[in-house]
């Protein structure tokens, strides 16, 4: 890179910028009308994430909206079942579905093959840094050992995860072996995603709060610490940001075991802990998705309490979670002029 360093990048590394760089999970999506479009003429949801030309275009779709500071890859953390060949379908209105897998299926998973199936997500993220202004970011992600389980072993999504969590009393050495698995092959496909340009990779762990004490420390900790071990082992500079929603008072921890640069936040963690939580260095978030939808005083205000606890250290602005299908396109523009304070 010949430019200024990106600024996420910079947070990344620990310094304050100000005002802080701002990306939104699941910026790319169904509240925006070109998205609905792209995804119109792709077809199948999967078919969109292995299709690079496509998955380029809405990925900077709201790059060219918003001039958000970073472009997240287009695709799913459900691409790993997927190469695992769990017969992963996304039906209209229903979600994601799968073929559950059970003791006999672990003991004959692999990954042979993966990182071949996942080619077409690599060429998408070698094109997006051609693409992309040189100052925005571009972060690649998966998804941790953990949720991805939860998924694979329910064969679909549930409210509390209670398939998986009683999978894992079971049956604990099949669902060691299953996480494990998965996280070799996570941290293998986030290392092709650095090479081929992301400048830092988040790992989503969206289900880690129904986890009881001990399990989070066994099955969101140490896979996300083995995957980041891994992955800095063959590529020392590596960027990464882990994101537990729902982990509460396990966030005090959580960075210094799993070795992460920067936390995520979801919109239930205190302003004060976050602020604890900075002292060990960046924060991620944490907007309730809900502001943004409703919009007003309370989108503003909810950013300003934000700016005002975690703005002078180093944060990256974010929702606490994905941005949902109701949310107004104009409120996210107030949203990033606010953060920006181009706006009173
Ligand atoms: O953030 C981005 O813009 C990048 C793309 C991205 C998607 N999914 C696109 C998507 C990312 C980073 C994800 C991560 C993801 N996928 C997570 C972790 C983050 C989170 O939200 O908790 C999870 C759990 C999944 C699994 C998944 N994918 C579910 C449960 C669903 C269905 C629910 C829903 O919102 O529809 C998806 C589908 C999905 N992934 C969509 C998008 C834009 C919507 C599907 C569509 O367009 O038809």
């Amino acid at each position: 890179m010949t430019g200024a360093p990106r600024k996420i990048v910079e947070v990344l590394e620990g310094k304050t910028v100000s005002p802080p760089p701002i990306w939104l999970m699941r910026q790319a999506g169904r509240y925006l009308p070109e998205y609905r479009e792209t995804r119109a003429k792709a077809g199948g949801f999967l078919d969109l994430c292995y299709s690079p030309e496509l998955a380029v275009e809405v990925t900077l779709q709201p790059i060219r909206r918003y001039g958000f500071d970073a472009a997240i890859l287009f695709s799913d953390i459900l691409v790993i079942p997927d190469a695992l060949k769990r017969n992963v379908r996304f039906v209209e209105g229903e979600g994601p579905r799968m073929d559950p897998i059970d003791e006999g299926a672990i003991r004959l998973l692999n990954g042979d093959g993966v990182l071949d199936h996942l080619a077409p997500v690599i060429e998408t993220v070698r094109r997006l840094r051609r693409e992309l202004p040189e100052e925005t970011a571009l972060l690649g992600f998966c998804g941790a050992p953990w949720t991805v389980a939860t998924y694979m072993i329910a064969g679909r999504g549930t409210p509390d995860q209670a398939p998986a969590r009683l999978f894992a009393y079971r049956f604990p050495q099949a669902f060691e072996q299953l996480l494990s698995l998965l996280a070799e092959i996570s941290a293998e496909y986030l290392i092709e995603q650095i090479d081929a340009g992301a400048d830092a990779v988040q790992i989503f762990d969206s289900w880690a709060g129904v986890l009881g004490e001990r399990e989070f420390e066994a099955y969101a900790v140490k896979p996300v610490a083995r995957m980041i071990e891994i992955v800095r082992n063959r590529r020392p500079q590596a960027k990464v940001i882990a994101f537990a929603k729902g982990a509460g008072m396990n966030l005090k921890d959580y960075r210094r075991k799993t070795g992460a640069d920067a936390i995520g936040l979801d919109w239930s963690v205190p302003l004060s802990f976050a602020a604890e939580l900075q002292k060990d260095g960046p924060v991620q978030g944490n907007l309730d998705p809900m502001r943004v939808v409703a919009g007003g005083v309370s989108l503003t205000e909810g950013v300003d309490a934000i700016l005002q606890a975690l703005g002078n250290g180093p944060l990256i602005f974010n929702l606490g979670h994905g941005i949902t299908p109701e949310a107004d396109p104009a409120h996210v523009a107030e949203l990033v002029e606010r953060v920006r304070g181009m706006r009173p």
